[in-house]
């Protein structure tokens, strides 16, 4: 049985429904951020936090779990700027508490949601993970010291993990039946095509004078379906004992600025937006593009779906939907 912790979020979801088609798992979540998409296939589920200790003795006591995925964090670039100590509780400890019940329950693999936030500001067209890490935000510093932990637990206890860096995940699964929402919503895609569905009243653009060709911050957008094959392609790997304490990017290896963002939700939908352009978001890099070599060399996965995919799938899904 696999421990998806954080399954009922965006990314977990997508991940739990094709991961459940082949594997026992069992989702723990705390809904904190309210977002419970449909569990509705195969999946157990239980609602906790990792703060509860004698919570997680009990899982690990009562299921036969064999690895753990780790999807539970706060995961907001601005937030974690203003509000750095619920990064480091809802990251850092609540991760080392999950760690802390592995090891004592002997569960030794784990795949950890790590983030392209770890890399800071690099100044390389295409970053691979030998990029020195840097982070500006306490976002990425929680992340970057939950790596840290890996590879110390690695070392003195056998954990056996591959930490995966997100880089900027959107859309949704194929079937329109889950996607991407959040409350409050803060990230782009979704923010444009709430406001094309006419829930929002206007796009603003964060910040026009970065050292990009339009100055608005490029980023590598990447399918949420293709970051779930990783996960199930990077289970596989580590069960399988092919590759163990690996770290690797995920994302397209095409950047796109918010400008071309938007004109791209404009070409899907069909519809004009209203945009407005306003000051720089505390804690933003202005590029962030993946080199994603590593895994497609290692383990052969590589981001399938193309910034116009992505928005088709987020399109269908938030259409649907009633704000
Ligand atoms: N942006 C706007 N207007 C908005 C919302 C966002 O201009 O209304 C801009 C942001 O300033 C940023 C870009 O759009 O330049 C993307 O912003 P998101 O909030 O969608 O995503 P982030 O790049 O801030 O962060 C995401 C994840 C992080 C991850 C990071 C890695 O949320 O967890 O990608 O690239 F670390």
């Amino acid at each position: 049985m696999i421990l998806v912790v954080g399954g009922a979020g965006y990314i977990g979801s997508h991940l739990v429904k094709d991961l459940a088609a082949n594997r026992e798992v069992l989702v723990l979540d705390n809904l904190s951020t309210g977002h419970l998409v449909s569990l509705d296939y195969k999946a157990d589920f239980v609602e906790g936090d990792l703060r509860d200790a004698t919570l997680l003795d009990n899982l690990f006591s009562k299921y036969p779990i064999e690895a753990v995925m780790h999807f539970a964090a706060a995961s907001l670039v601005g937030e974690s700027v203003s509000h750095p100590l619920k990064y480091y509780e809802n990251n850092v400890v609540a991760t080392f508490n999950l760690l802390k019940a592995m090891l004592k329950h002997d569960v030794k693999n784990f795949i950890f949601s790590s983030t392209a936030a770890t890399y800071g500001l690099p100044d390389i067209e295409h970053i691979d993970e030998t990029v020195a890490t840097a982070p500006i935000n306490p976002y990425g510093q929680s992340k970057l010291m939950i790596e840290q932990m890996l590879a110390d637990f690695g070392n003195a206890y056998g954990l056996q993990y591959i930490a995966l860096r997100y880089f900027n995940a959107a859309g949704a699964h194929e079937t329109g039946e889950i996607g991407e929402s959040h409350t409050p919503e803060t990230h782009l895609i979704p923010i444009i095509l709430q406001h094309l569905v006419g829930v929002r009243e206007k796009v603003s653009v964060f910040g026009t004078d970065y050292a990009t060709p339009d100055g608005t911050c490029v980023r590598d957008y990447i399918h949420v379906t293709d970051i779930a094959k990783a996960h199930i392609i990077a289970l596989d790997a580590l069960l399988s004992g092919k590759v163990k304490n690996e770290i690797y990017n995920l994302g397209n290896g095409q950047g796109y600025s918010v400008k071309e963002v938007i004109t791209a939700c404009e070409m899907v939908t069909g519809l004009k937006a209203r945009v407005e352009e306003s000051e720089r978001r505390a804690g933003d890099p202005g590029r962030l593009v993946a080199a994603s070599k590593k895994i497609e060399t290692e383990l052969g996965w590589k981001a399938e779906q193309n910034l116009m995919q992505i928005i088709e799938s987020a399109w269908k899904w938030h259409k649907n939907q009633r704000y």
